[in-house]
């Protein structure tokens, strides 16, 4: 189908080749390590990870994935689990060199590619925030990528109030937090047939659940009453924030102690507004349902198209990828054929990340 406006991936992963040789250093994970006779990167516990491929790593195969399925421009972050795992004392420097790489990476490439840096989490306060000014400095950047840990991979979480000068920064700098998960849920969670169960307890179940947790946490300690201007972009559409809205709202109004103790009557925004204001949610949903509640939730306005390429690779050989034709068909099912689909495949990540 043509567009009109540039089609734009906003959820598109790429491991620079400076983090890849770091993962190799390492021997406990986030690693690359040999599983019978194969490099995998592992990045997460109890993952057997994924064939070091260069789809993972190399821009020339990022940018053929772009040519072939009609993808103007993408917005590349690295990948799943960023930098959570640095020991402070070269978090700082690590991060800006891998900001560096991938800005010039972007530059090398006019037109197609804009990206989202990583942030120094566990480097001291000073560093970290220095890292968020600077990377507002870089000609491709567009925002930060970030996980659900907080400070550091032992981190308190996002809603940890040692978070509050990171958020003040990134808005200072208007710079919207993507963010992404990686940990997933405990895996008390899904029993002794999970194994069986392939990766649906992780990435469909533990994924969306993990960036549901997250920001509802990021809400609830009121954070958008502290940043007002602050903007999250949440992965996989959501997570299932569209459909727990209204509950997570009815619990809030129906909480006593909230209401004894002027918790209620102080609040400034409901969960609503905070969605339609704050929130914009990428489209990497796989079906109409999920994109029709994500566009009715924050607004056809907000909601940008990905294909979380090079993740969820085919199992055989196809045309296009699932990922594409699938998250471009939820588009044109939820909205139909006309503007809005325009805005969802690309017209809201031009506008709004301002890719001009
Ligand atoms: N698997 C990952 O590790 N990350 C993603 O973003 C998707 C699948
Ligand atoms: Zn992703």
């Amino acid at each position: 189908m043509p567009s009109k406006t540039p089609v734009v991936d906003i959820h598109s992963h790429l491991y620079p080749p400076a983090y890849i040789s770091l993962l190799e250093s390492r021997t406990s994970i986030p690693y690359i390590t040999t599983i019978a006779n194969s490099r995998r990167l592992v990045n997460r516990v109890g993952q057997s990870g994924k064939p070091l491929m260069p789809i993972l790593y190399d821009i020339s195969t990022k940018l053929a994935f772009m040519n072939r399925h009609g993808i103007d421009i993408s917005i590349i972050s690295l990948g799943n689990p960023w930098l959570d795992f640095l020991p402070p004392d070269i978090a700082a420097s690590t991060a800006a060199s891998i900001n560096d790489a991938t800005n010039a990476l972007c530059a090398a490439h006019p037109g197609r590619l804009f990206c989202f840096a990583a942030l120094p989490l566990s480097a001291p306060r000073a560093a970290l925030l220095a890292e968020i000014s600077r990377v507002a400095t870089l000609s491709h950047v567009r925002g930060v990528v970030m996980g659900s840990a907080g400070l550091g991979d032992a981190g308190k979480g996002l809603d940890d109030p040692d978070m509050l000068p990171v958020y003040e920064e990134l808005e200072r700098q208007r710079l919207p937090v993507f963010l992404h998960p990686n940990y997933g849920l405990p895996a008390e969670q899904w029993g002794p047939c999970c194994a069986d169960y392939g990766q649906v307890p992780a990435l469909a179940l533990g994924f969306t659940m993990e960036t549901t947790i997250a920001f509802s946490r990021v809400f609830l300690a009121g954070m958008f009453d502290k940043v007002p201007e602050l903007t999250f972009i949440l992965s996989h559409g959501g997570g299932t924030l569209p459909f727990l809205a209204g509950r997570i709202e009815s619990c809030i109004e129906h909480d006593r102690t909230w209401k004894e103790n002027g918790r209620l009557s102080e609040r400034k925004k409901t969960l609503w507004q905070v969605l339609k204001k704050n929130v914009i949610l990428d489209g990497v949903v796989f079906d109409k349902v999920g994109m029709r509640a994500a566009v009715d939730v924050v607004g056809v306005e907000r909601v940008m198209f990905g294909t979380d390429h090079p993740f969820f690779v085919p199992l055989e050989e196809t045309e296009l990828w699932p990922c594409m034709v699938r998250n471009r068909d939820a588009a044109r099912d939820a909205v139909g054929e006309g503007d809005e689909y325009e805005m969802i495949m690309g017209g809201n990540a031009v506008r709004l990340l301002d890719l001009k």
